[in-house]
């Protein structure tokens, strides 16, 4: 089945996914003692992924009329960061899935003690990229930025954010949970990295207002929900080839998601009624946040 998406928006991912795909290359040219670790590390991160939060920063800079290259160390930081969970989700104490973006996950193609360390370089490394003074770069940002940027992405990653909602994904194994309950597991295990996405981007860019970065974090947690609503959406009804991951996950591990709770109408009503919140919340933006709109329609079509 085809995902249907404008040609602009198309030109537009094609645009970010290059850009963080060389920030990343470079990112992951470097030395280290181990060459397992190394090469651990670049089979996790290259060749392969959607780079959806990529994208989503990259479209955060140019809603608030930053210029792509300004988000280039956000977009690469957010997804070593997501690239890490990623890791660790797989491993057979958590989610067990031995398929990832199309290959076998990093336990099975390496082994689970390299998974889990692939996993904790990936995460210093996004804050390296972020911190780091980038003085050769053109858009160099200022500390008062760059700071802001790390506080964000540490709540978002840890225990107030992803790994906090992973906690609850696992914990709920087997329960039955109310509307509720799944929405602050959603909200957490992926709505914190896509909301911080967003915010990364716009922070790229020193101008950016209070008022805008509300706006865009209103934004952000709605198609953060929605993504991961669709995530459990495509669990049911998409394919093991197209999804590079195991379809029915869920089912299998006897996993509460907004399919098992709500059934798969409500579901994606559910996803649609979140696209269509984020896109009001972007009401006072120019038409330079047009890619962040079509991308809201976007991720609750997607089918991969
Ligand atoms: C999968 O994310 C994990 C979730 C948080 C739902 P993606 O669907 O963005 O995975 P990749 O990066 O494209 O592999
Ligand atoms: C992903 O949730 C959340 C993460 C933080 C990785 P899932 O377990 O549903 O992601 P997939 O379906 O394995 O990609
Ligand atoms: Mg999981
Ligand atoms: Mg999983
Ligand atoms: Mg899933």
């Amino acid at each position: 089945m085809s995902t249907s998406k404008p040609l602009q928006l198309d030109e537009f991912l094609k645009q970010c996914r290059r850009r963080v795909d060389q920030r990343l290359g470079v990112a992951l040219e470097i030395e280290i003692a181990s060459a397992t670790l190394l090469e651990a590390i670049r089979y996790a991160c290259l060749g392969g992924g959607k780079r959806i939060r990529p994208v989503l920063a990259y479209g955060g800079a140019l809603a608030v009329g930053g210029e792509l290259a300004a988000a280039d160390n956000a977009a690469a930081a957010i997804e070593l960061i997501h690239s890490y969970s990623l890791v660790h989700d797989d491993l057979p104490a958590m989610d067990n899935d031995d398929l990832r973006r199309g290959k076998p996950s990093v336990h099975k193609a390496f082994d689970e003690a390299t998974a889990i360390l692939v996993g904790d370089a990936l995460q210093s490394m996004a804050f390296q990229i972020i911190s780091a003074d980038p003085v050769t770069q053109k858009n160099a940002l200022g500390a008062n930025n760059r700071l802001a940027m790390v506080q964000l992405l540490s709540q978002a990653a840890g225990a107030t954010g992803m790994v906090g909602g992973q906690s609850l994904d696992f914990e709920a194994v087997g329960l039955k949970l109310n509307i509720q309950q799944l929405e602050q597991m959603h909200s957490l295990k992926t709505g914190a990295l896509i909301r911080c996405a967003v915010l990364l981007g716009s922070l790229s860019c020193e101008s950016t207002s209070d008022s805008q970065m509300t706006a865009l974090a209103a934004y952000a947690d709605n198609i953060g929900l929605a993504f991961q609503v669709q995530d459990d959406i495509l669990d049911v009804v998409g394919d093991t080839s197209q999804l590079g991951k195991p379809q029915g996950s869920d089912r299998d591990k006897n996993k509460p998601t907004y399919v098992s709770v709500l059934g798969l109408d409500e579901a994606k009503a559910l996803a649609n009624s979140l696209s269509d919140k984020a896109i009001a919340a972007l009401q006072k933006f120019p038409a330079n946040a047009d890619p962040l709109r079509e991308l809201a329609t976007f991720l609750v079509s997607r089918w991969h």
